[in-house]
């Protein structure tokens, strides 16, 4: 795959647009989408022409209705997912704006509904677990929250004080158990790919932790979430990660360990890795960082479609899935 130039690092900047702008914005994107589904569906428009229907295509892409299309993971996953790289007309649109899209993840009712008193797994809870909060509160699930850096799980501590039904585990969640580097920020912590040579020893590895950075635990899902659950048949009602990165290694790994299929809903904000490897200039580095982005998130759809069902959402802002009853698959 030719990485598209159109790429930019965006990050999720908001962006102010009244109520009336945004109804504007989508009674605009409805007039397009039947010509553009037709240049969709046709395959041989202009990229240019396709590249001019982002708003109207993904907008309706975001809950499947493009009228005479049905997305499929197989054929047609890479197209979208690069076809929805977030670049600042996208962000910019108040159909795809970030903000908009993501409130989906809290304001989006359950089908079926979460269970009272059920169990709900929050991956990459950060400082102060605030979308566990309006779970617990909303649905008074049972939380483990799961945040590896060591400053934000006790801040995490802190502010959760006191508040009933929650669970605390400093480490992330992957699918081998490792130790790593998480560059802290503010907003959105990520692990550091760094090349350590093999047979380094522990001591060797703090003198080579990059400024900025803390060395956190990752364990295997398959080893923790046995442990976590105790009760080996218990239904999770709720799997929500936002973890900047590693929700391919975590859908992995709870797949693997056969934990996948256990879980009601699934919500997960997806993200760009990003390529650490030898490149010749930034945009190189950008493409290679969009193709194996595609590539993990496309594998991390191909694994859900085994046991739910894709509900909503869009590449690189968040999406949810929900289990197909049993007698179904
Ligand atoms: C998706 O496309 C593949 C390959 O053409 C096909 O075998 C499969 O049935 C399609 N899946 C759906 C859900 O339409
Ligand atoms: C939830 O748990 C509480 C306390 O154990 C119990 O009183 C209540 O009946 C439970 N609710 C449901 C819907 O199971
Ligand atoms: C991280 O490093 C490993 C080993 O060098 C490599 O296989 C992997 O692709 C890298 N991941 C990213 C996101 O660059």
């Amino acid at each position: 795959m030719k990485g598209p130039g159109w790429l930019v690092w965006s990050s999720s900047s908001l962006f102010f647009c009244d109520v009336l702008c945004e109804a504007l914005d989508l009674g605009a994107a409805e007039q397009q989408l039947g010509p553009c589904a037709d240049l969709l569906l046709a395959r041989n428009g202009q990229s240019d022409e396709l590249m001019a229907c982002r708003v109207p295509l993904l907008g309706s892409l975001h809950d499947d209705r493009i009228p005479g299309y049905t997305y499929n993971i197989t054929e047609d996953c890479h197209f979208w997912a690069s076809y929805a790289a977030r670049d600042r007309h996208v962000e910019g649109s108040s159909v795809l704006g970030f903000t908009r899209l993501a409130a989906f993840r809290l304001n989006s009712p359950f089908k079926p509904p979460l269970r009272r008193n059920g169990t709900a797994l929050y991956i990459g809870a950060h400082r102060s677990g605030d979308d566990g909060l309006v779970f617990q509160r909303r649905h008074g699930l049972h939380m483990h929250l799961f945040e590896p850096s060591p400053t934000y799980f006790e801040m995490l501590q802190d502010s959760l004080e006191g508040a009933p039904g929650f669970t605390l585990h400093n480490y992330g969640l992957g699918a081998k158990t490792r130790r790593a580097h998480l560059r802290l920020s503010g907003t959105a912590s990520r692990i550091v790919n760094l090349t350590v040579p093999e047979r380094t020893e522990l001591e060797e590895l703090e003198d080579l932790e990059p400024e900025g950075t803390e060395q956190v635990l990752i364990r295997s899902a398959a080893e923790a979430i046995p442990e976590v659950l105790q009760d080996k048949r218990a239904f999770v009602e709720l799997l929500h990660i936002n973890c900047e990165g590693c929700e391919y290694d975590v859908v992995h790994g709870l797949n693997q360990a056969g934990q996948l299929s256990r879980v009601g809903q699934i919500q997960i904000a997806t993200h760009l890795l990003e390529y650490t490897g030898p490149s010749d200039d930034f945009q190189e580095a950008l493409s290679l960082s969009l193709q194996i982005s595609v590539k993990r998130y496309c594998e991390m759809h191909q694994t859900l479609a085994l046991t739910h069902d894709r509900v909503w959402g869009l590449p690189w802002v968040w999406e949810r899935w929900t289990r197909r009853p049993r007698s179904a698959g």
